[in-house]
């Protein structure tokens, strides 16, 4: 069949991931597509996290197929998933920052473990340039227990696009933090999005957070976040899914998200 959609860069062909013979995905298809915002929802527990690992070739499926930029990795390597995951950015849950590392470590951790790493010079200013880009350029020499909740989630994402992925997976951004710190993180996940043009998953258990995702966008003009005009149609292009007990149960628009006679799924809808 003809397709002339934009590239692929994450497909999930009927998924299954089982621990201890518990099925945790549940035959799990989609497809995500270059220059789009995708905002997985759900439960504790349903499987969000383990979705985004097994995106990662961190945990392999017992059975389906996971295309990452339309390369079937069904037969990878540990080291083809290595160079895979250069392209791929993650901001863990609860940021797992390597606690004996100084932030200027941390941030530099990925550009040093690509197969060639650039000279310590450039690790160093595109170091102070992505921390620059998280408004956390003075707190290169600190260590992640002499920041706050909202400030290591920030250096989570500052390594996570340190290296300019094209394809960025956030687990839970937002969770922990108060609303305002929040909608910073949220803020700077739009702005990655919008100058670097970066497909985007983010995993969340906040309505808002992907209806910030849909609504705005970032003006590199004015710094600030902007609703998007549109007529009917999504320019961000952001597509909601809903995980419920490791089955994906909707998939689709905010619109038809906030349409859902689902009880499971319009609970995470706010009104
Ligand atoms: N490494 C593991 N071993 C066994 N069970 C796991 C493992 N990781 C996750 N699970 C189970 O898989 C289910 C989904 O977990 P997870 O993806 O972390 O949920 P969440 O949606 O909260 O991120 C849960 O029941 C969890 O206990
Ligand atoms: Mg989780």
């Amino acid at each position: 069949m003809a397709d002339h959609g934009p590239e692929s860069v994450l497909r999930f062909e009927r998924v299954v991931v089982t621990f201890d013979e518990n099925p945790v995905l549940r035959d799990i298809s989609f497809n995500m597509r270059r220059g789009e915002t995708r905002i997985i929802l759900g439960a504790a527990g349903s499987g969000k996290t383990v979705l985004l690992k097994t995106a990662l070739g961190l945990i392999r499926p017992d059975s389906g197929r996971v295309w990452v930029f339309e390369e079937d990795s069904s037969d990878f390597s540990e080291h083809q998933w290595m160079k895979l995951r250069r392209r791929m950015g993650m901001l863990f849950q609860e940021s797992a920052l390597f606690d004996s590392l100084t932030i200027e470590e941390n941030v530099a951790y990925p550009l040093l473990n690509q197969g060639a790493p650039p000279p310590p010079g450039e690790v160093r200013s595109r170091v102070e340039e992505i921390l620059t880009f998280v408004e956390l350029e003075h707190t290169l020499e600190k260590f992640p227990s002499e920041l706050s909740g909202g400030m290591r989630r920030r250096v989570g994402i500052a390594r996570a696009i340190v290296t300019d992925p094209p394809l960025i997976l956030y687990d839970s951004p937002t969770a922990g933090l108060d609303p305002i710190t929040a909608n910073t993180i949220m803020e700077l996940v739009a702005k990655e999005r919008d100058t670097k043009s970066a497909t985007t998953a983010i995993v969340t258990h906040r309505f808002q957070d992907g209806e910030l995702m849909a609504k705005f966008s970032y003006n590199p003009g004015s710094g600030k976040l902007e609703p998007v005009l549109r007529n009917g149609t999504d320019p961000v292009n952001t597509v909601f899914m809903v995980l419920k007990e490791g089955e994906l149960v909707f998939e689709g628009t905010q619109a038809e998200l906030e349409q859902s006679r689902d009880p499971y799924v319009s609970k995470f809808v706010k009104h």
